[in-house]
């Protein structure tokens, strides 16, 4: 775990919502992989989902299920830091840093804020705003090399770049570059319901999306129901065929054959058939995962004590990055 010439990754999810295949399958599951060979920190992002309202009980629930779900999906603790985003100060003290060097206008320009403000005209708060600054400095306290992100969050981890080439500039190397690693499949899992948007766990419309806590039958039922086109071929095209392209990534996501296989197996038969069998694969892989995510929330204290060993672990690595930034700035250190 402590060898230093490992290169480091980060990423985070926000325990906004139950977790959705998408989440397995662009960042999960890559996670996994991942943590073998990098070293690696994977957090619950709890201080970004508050710039939507929460439920606080709600917040504190999601936040241990996401826990658990990484677990589940395989992150092991003795390989990875697994930590929740507030039980390290150093993510909100570094924030602040950055917000001084963030331009006003290079905020305006992010296309999420902009999506979002839109869709929540009621709450455009200066945390929304701030937004990715928080996640620049989740990432540059660990001076990750590479940040799995899904192509949503590009603009974000431009941004950080931009951050961290700035301060180095201003003053000396401080932060490593990091580079965004974005997964060739899956990293879109689309909508049941509209295969033109990404799956989303706040999607209104349940049919969009396949919880990683629904039973086999729901799974079936909501594949079953996907909207696809009017044709009956099984054939891989996500411009024209978005519905039947995104079934066979989950099929291919789940039992690793190839999208030319696929089409192969599926050559003659109907668009029935065939979301039958995406059915029938998806539930068999998501069963485990939720078999151990059962187990694992059974044993909160168990839980509660891999979370409080990877916050003291993550905590040690960003506090020296910290150190190093408030030198730089001119804090009074003692
Ligand atoms: N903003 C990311 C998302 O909504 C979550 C996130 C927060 C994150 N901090 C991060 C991802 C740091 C990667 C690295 O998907």
């Amino acid at each position: 775990m402590e060898s230093e010439n490992r290169k480091v990754i980060l990423s985070g999810i926000q325990p906004s919502g139950i977790l959705t295949i998408g989440h397995l399958a662009g960042a999960l599951k890559n996670w996994v992989d991942l943590q073998t060979q990098f070293q690696s920190y994977y957090m619950i992002a709890d201080l970004h989902s508050i710039t939507a309202r929460q439920v606080p009980a709600e917040l504190r629930q999601r936040t241990m299920e996401t826990a658990a779900l990484f677990l589940a999906a395989g992150i092991d603790p003795d390989k990875s830091v697994l930590f929740i985003q507030s039980h390290v100060p150093q993510h909100s003290q570094l924030a602040w840093v950055l917000n001084t060097f963030t331009g006003f206008g290079e905020l305006g320009r992010m296309t999420q804020f902009k999506d979002k403000s839109e869709r929540h005209p009621e709450n455009i708060n200066a945390g929304l705003f701030t937004y990715p600054v928080l996640m620049a400095s989740d990432i540059l306290l660990y001076q990750a090399d590479l940040v799995p992100v899904g192509e949503d969050q590009k603009q974000h981890l431009e941004l950080t770049r931009n951050l961290a080439q700035r301060f180095n500039f201003n003053y000396s190397d401080t932060f490593k570059i990091p580079e965004p690693y974005i997964p060739k499949i899956g990293s879109r899992i689309m909508s049941l319901q509209n295969p033109n948007v990404k799956m989303s766990k706040s999607d209104e419309n349940v049919n969009s999306c396949i919880f990683l806590n629904d039973t086999n039958e729901v799974i079936i039922n909501k594949i079953k129901r996907s909207v696809t086109d009017s044709d009956a071929e099984v054939r891989f095209d996500e411009e024209n065929k978005s519905g039947i392209s995104n079934l066979m990534t989950l099929y291919h996501l789940a039992t690793g054959v190839s999208f030319e296989d696929i089409e192969k197996l599926f050559v003659g038969k109907g668009y029935g058939d065939f979301k039958l069998a995406v059915g029938n694969v998806v539930a068999d892989w998501i069963l485990p995962v939720r078999e151990k995510f059962n187990e694992i929330m059974k044993d909160k204290n168990r839980l509660k004590e891999v979370l409080e060993y990877g916050a003291i672990q993550a905590q040690k690595v960003a506090y020296k990055t910290l150190d190093k930034v408030y030198k730089k700035v001119g804090f009074v250190r003692f």
